[in-house]
């Protein structure tokens, strides 16, 4: 177990500046989630830790030692990737040795942490077949037992499950929750999917161009979002924007809306100007819209229904803008209805239109 601390890491290819400068404490025993979009900077900060990338300024350090210089062989660090980089004429067994024996352990401490891992990773049974003769996520498992049987201080993942169907993904993602609880090992997982994030890590860290927005427990991320980009981007389905005007008293207005902030919602110290107002999917209450549009309700019409078991969800139109609404299953609605939505005020978010930050 091991602190892994980056202080201002940065990394550029020539003039392009990938990842500006992140600043993050991973604490020892943490299993630490990176997402965000595409191209954001996830693996390149995650190779800049594993020492595959070389770190342009900054300073990286994994249980109080810089390392910044250490070849990536002797950082005590093991990564699992996408491709699970298997020999492909190795047994699993053989697979899970290679590394151990190439540092000069003995036969007998080789077989007893492969036999542990593979106990682990309920591999036993697989450990004389080629991974040619392995599922998708058998061949994942042997990937990670290869990374356990090395006792290394910290895991890097990056992406491991996104090669695999979804059912067999979270079977996985329990695996994977399982194992650390047991082996207790830091982790710094990489992933697109909200789900594996928000399931798996202590805290998430949510980046964008290469930049952190914003690090949490999934319930802080969720519930109080810093800024719209991280409330855009946490939560399925997405968050809800809709542009209005906050006036004074926290009154928000536009295009035929007015609606009144409550009392305890208005840490707006007077401020006033260009807004969103940030909704969930499950915090708009639909209704059958009325004769008259209603200043204090969203009037939309039902665009899309989709059916999903033990709720639905209902694509909405609002001033040219498709919302999201979660509904029970059983709701008596049509496409083509046209509906009245009454956000919940005491769970919608706002944010400045120009800076993006979260009023609250
Ligand atoms: N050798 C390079 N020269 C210039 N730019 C590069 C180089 N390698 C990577 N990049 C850029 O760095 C950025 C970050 O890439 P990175 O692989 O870290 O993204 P990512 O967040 O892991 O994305 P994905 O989710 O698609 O895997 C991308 O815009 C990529 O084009
Ligand atoms: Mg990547």
């Amino acid at each position: 177990m091991a602190d892994v601390v980056l202080k201002g890491v940065r990394k550029q290819y020539g003039e392009a500046v990938v990842v500006p400068g992140v600043d993050l404490t991973i604490r020892s025993g943490e299993f630490v989630v990176l997402v965000g979009p595409s191209g954001c900077g996830k693996s390149t900060t995650l190779r800049m830790i594993a020492g595959l990338e070389e770190i342009t300024a900054g300073e990286l350090s994994i249980d109080g030692r810089r390392v910044n210089e250490v070849h990536p062989k002797d950082r005590d660090i093991a990564m699992v990737f996408q491709s699970y980089a298997l020999y492909p004429h190795m047994t699993a067994r053989e697979n899970m040795s290679f590394g151990l024996k190439i540092r000069g352990m003995t036969k007998a401490e080789i077989e007893a942490r492969v036999g542990e891992a593979a106990d682990i990773l309920g591999l036993a049974e697989l450990l004389d077949r080629k991974p040619k003769d392995m599922s998708g996520g058998q061949r994942q498992r042997v990937a990670m037992g290869r990374a356990i049987v090395r006792k290394p201080k910290v895991f890097l993942f990056d992406e491991p499950l996104s090669n695999l169907d979804a059912k067999l993904r979270v079977q996985m993602r329990a695996e994977i929750a399982k194992l650390h609880q047991r082996i207790q090992t830091t982790i710094v997982y990489v992933t697109h999917d909200q789900v594996e994030a928000m399931t798996l890590a202590d805290r998430i860290v949510i980046m964008d161009k290469g930049v952190v927005q914003q690090v949490g427990t999934p319930l802080e991320v969720f519930e109080h979002p810093r800024n719209r980009f991280v409330a855009g981007f946490i939560g399925s389905p997405a968050m809800n924007f809709i542009a209005c005007e906050l006036g004074p008293g926290g009154l928000l207005t536009g295009d035929g809306l007015r609606l009144e902030l409550p009392g305890n919602r208005q840490a707006l110290e007077g401020r006033s100007g260009p807004v969103e107002l940030g909704m969930r999917p499950n915090t708009l209450a639909v209704s059958r819209a009325g004769a008259e549009p209603r200043a204090d309700r969203l009037r939309a019409k039902i665009e899309v229904m989709e059916p999903m078991g033990s709720e639905t969800y209902l694509y909405a139109t609002c001033q040219g803008q498709l919302l999201t609404v979660r509904v029970e299953a059983t709701a008596a609605l049509a496409e083509g209805d046209t509906i009245e939505l009454a956000p919940d005020l005491e769970r919608a978010h706002l944010f400045d239109r120009a800076t993006g930050e979260a009023f609250f």
